[in-house]
């Protein structure tokens, strides 16, 4: 059998951007991460709202994959998903969540730790009438995280959704919907050069206040 080992260790870069000081940082990690992510969203060539997230299954394996970050506010982090997918499983099962945005460009990384709930049935319709009617009819083809026999399958039930909601809105289907992530700590890494990072936590100490520390690289 072939077999592959690749050496990544010279694979290296300087980080030399501006630093990150304690006298830089908003007392608010919401409008810390909004100053930050405005910036990502410009220097980033694609997907600024592209984000990690690691749930913890009930046998205990974690597991890490991407959604999008569709809105944010002071209540929390909002991604949409199948709701009877292993994640959604994960989350109904483990409320808690931990969420990564790495931003090369800029050096950066936010990772969020919080607590998970799923947003009203309200806020649901709300976000998916504005999706593309395509993306919507997408939502209902997919059983997310099921094993299926082929891409047929998905292409044949597409077209069975198309035909069935060719006239008038396609509905919101109960098993899609939101999750919102209202964090519990906010960490702040700027890449610097020598290693010397420099990273900054946000804990949430109680209700709107909030510990800043400064961590080791
Ligand atoms: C750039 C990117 C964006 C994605 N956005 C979403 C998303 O917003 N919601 C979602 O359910 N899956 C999204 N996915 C797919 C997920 O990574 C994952 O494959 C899917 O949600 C099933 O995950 P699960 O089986 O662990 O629940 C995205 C994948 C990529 C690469």
């Amino acid at each position: 059998m072939e077999k592959v080992t690749v050496d990544l260790a010279d694979l290296r870069r300087e980080y030399r951007m501006q630093p990150l000081r304690r006298s830089d940082l908003n007392s608010d990690p919401l409008l810390q991460f909004n100053r930050w992510f405005e910036e990502a969203s410009h220097a980033e060539s694609m997907d600024a709202n592209a984000m990690s997230i690691a749930t913890v299954a009930a046998n205990g394996q974690p597991t890490v994959r991407t959604v999008l970050l569709k809105y944010y506010d002071q209540e929390g982090f909002v991604f949409y998903t199948n709701l009877e997918s292993n994640k959604a499983k994960d989350l109904d099962g483990n409320p808690r969540a931990s969420l990564l945005f790495y931003w090369s460009e800029l050096h950066r990384q936010v990772i969020i730790n919080g607590n998970a709930s799923r947003i009203s049935a309200a806020e649901n319709v709300r976000y998916f009438m504005r999706r593309p009617r395509d993306s919507q009819l997408g939502a209902w083809v997919s059983r997310q995280s099921h094993v299926i026999s082929s891409r047929a399958v998905l292409e044949q039930k597409f077209s069975e959704m198309k035909q069935k909601f060719a006239r008038g809105e396609v509905p919101l289907p109960s098993f899609w919907g939101g999750y919102r992530i209202c964090p519990t700590s906010i960490e702040f890494w700027q890449g610097r050069e020598n290693r010397l990072h420099d990273r900054f936590r946000y804990s949430c100490a109680n209700d709107d206040d909030w510990n800043i520390e400064r961590l080791a690289p």
